[in-house]
């Protein structure tokens, strides 16, 4: 553990933010479960300990917290994690019965944030502490004068009840800047570090050949292009081609195999893909299809080379990214307090079917560090930049059941919606644009015909992480000419809506 600052999550929806935003200040920051962290403090101390905040309450939790508070480093509360320290140190902790969510203005005190006194946060707690511990002093107030904020009186403890971490936090940067400023902990995470930090995971692999499950996307482009540097030509990228995708990923595909220097093969399994999908509407079947019909596919490829060319994979390099590896073991989870929305993959499953070990150079990195290091593999901008796209592609696109009409409808109309995005700058502004097709018929004049066809939504969102978005708001001009081209130029669409929905409700895909 080379970090310097520990985050313990705690369960809170925020928590991944506060090691991006340290991150971003250039502090090397992870988040640990709570077993994690008594584990790592056996041995070693971090710089800087923050407690996250969480869904529960401190009446349900009888853990003896007393490792974060008796060996002398600082510790940060926030929220619950300012609840379990002022209980620790003998303050009292009122259940919720006037809670406080959203915006609410502080009161700093003292000026301790240089804020002239006064800041609007984000809070999202029902219980509060009314007591302060006796060797604490209360620094913040809410408005509805409840403390906001505590700090001990001689050593590096502090809480805030609200969250600086969240966006609607005025300067809340500068304020969790505070903190590191004041124990002064030095900068460690620079993008040399962090550029360093893959290179080390593919470090280890000897003379052993590796397989890329390869999108184009930006998490496998630059996890194949750190594990190129290291292996060279034992490196086989394979783009399946499940006929679910879109004209600018063939385009892609095409360009990365003439200028990028990596091995990259396309698998036509469009034929097995589309003849599995036939006639099922369901949602999470399809994602299941897809998935297990990705196994396959890999499977058969490396067969094949075993027997026509004698090469034995013993590696499938993966994009993961950090954030799939903390919910993979959030507090959430073991709880069981989470349910399946969708089940994500993109080839979830490979390495333990096909008895693969992983390899997974960017799994300590979130997505705009991941951006950042393209720069040190020579890709270009528009490479890194690309929006997402899922691995299950078009198919959570089309609603209900797929055909090849649709599918043409889709990918023409996507191609258009790129097309204005590119041209009016506005690709470049936002996290993620597509079109979806509605399998519902709505009358409509064409010419001078009545018209009784089906309907494309566009959808195009803001976003940093794809975890919440916000729907875009386009100019009336360029929604306007994505509209008629759709109905003009993609047969049997009459009728083009635009989703402003946001996530949540409602998630960025349609499926
Ligand atoms: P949702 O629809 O859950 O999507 O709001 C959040 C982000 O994840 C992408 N997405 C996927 N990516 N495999 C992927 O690799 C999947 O099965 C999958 N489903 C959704 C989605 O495009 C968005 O960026």
């Amino acid at each position: 553990m080379n970090a310097q600052i520990w985050i313990v999550d705690f369960g809170s929806q925020y928590t991944q933010l506060i090691a991006r935003i340290y991150r971003e200040l250039g502090y090397k920051s992870e988040i640990l479960t709570i077993e994690q962290s008594f584990e790592f403090l056996k041995h070693e101390k971090p710089g800087l300990l923050i407690l996250s905040g969480g869904p529960q309450s401190v009446f349900e939790d009888s853990t003896d917290y007393s490792p974060y508070f008796n060996q002398g480093f600082p510790v940060l509360g926030i929220c619950y994690g300012m609840q379990l320290m002022a209980q620790h140190f003998g303050g009292t902790v009122h259940k919720g019965t006037i809670g406080e969510y959203g915006k609410s203005k502080v009161h700093d005190l003292n000026n301790t944030f240089k804020v002239n006194n006064e800041f609007i946060a984000w809070m999202s707690h029902s219980d509060h502490v009314s007591i302060c511990p006796k060797e604490f002093d209360v620094f913040l107030k809410s408005e509805n004068d409840l403390i906001a904020g505590i700090k001990h009186q001689s050593l590096n403890f502090w809480g805030l009840q609200f969250h600086p971490e969240v966006i609607h936090t005025v300067r809340g940067k500068e304020i969790l800047l505070h903190f590191v400023d004041k124990i002064g902990l030095e900068k460690n995470w620079h993008n040399e570090e962090i550029y360093q930090t893959c290179l080390d995971e593919v470090d280890d692999i000897g003379d052993e050949y590796v397989l890329c499950a390869f999108s184009g996307g930006v998490d496998s482009l630059v996890a194949a292009s750190i594990a190129h540097k290291k292996l060279g030509k034992k490196l086989y990228c394979f783009f399946v081609d499940h006929g679910l995708l879109r004209p600018q990923d063939y385009k892609h595909i095409e360009l990365l195999k003439n200028k990028s220097q990596l091995n990259i093969e396309t698998i036509d399994a469009r034929e097995i893909f589309l003849s599995k999908l036939e006639s099922v509407s369901d949602p999470e079947k399809k994602r299941k299809i897809i998935g297990t019909t990705f196994i396959e596919v890999f499977d058969q490829k490396v067969k094949e080379f075993e027997e026509t060319k004698d090469i034995k994979f013993t590696y499938l390099l993966q994009g993961t990214l950090y954030p799939d590896i903390i919910e993979s073991h959030s507090p959430h989870k073991k709880g069981g307090k989470s349910v399946t929305i969708k089940s994500h993959h993109n080839v979830g499953g490979l390495p333990e079917k096909m008895n693969l070990k992983l390899l997974e150079p960017l799994k300590s990195l979130f997505k705009d560090e991941v951006r950042k290091i393209g720069s040190f593999l020579d890709l270009e901008h528009s490479w890194l930049y690309r929006h997402p796209f899922p691995g299950p592609g078009l198919g959570i696109r089309i609603l209900g059941a797929i055909d090849s009409v649709k599918i043409e409808q889709v990918q023409k109309s996507d191609q258009i919606l790129l097309e204005e995005l590119v041209e009016s700058g506005f690709y470049n502004k936002c996290w993620q644009s597509l079109t979806v097709h509605i399998p519902q018929k709505t009358v409509g004049v064409k010419g001078d015909a009545r018209a009784y066809e089906e309907v494309i939504c566009v959808r195009i969102v803001g976003s940093r992480d794809g975890m919440t978005a916000t729907w875009s708001h386009v100019p009336y001009e360029v929604l306007d000419k994505i509209s008629s081209r759709i109905t003009n130029e993609v047969s049997g669409i009459t009728r083009v809506v635009y989703d402003i929905t946001s996530k949540p409700p409602g998630t960025i895909e349609w499926e």
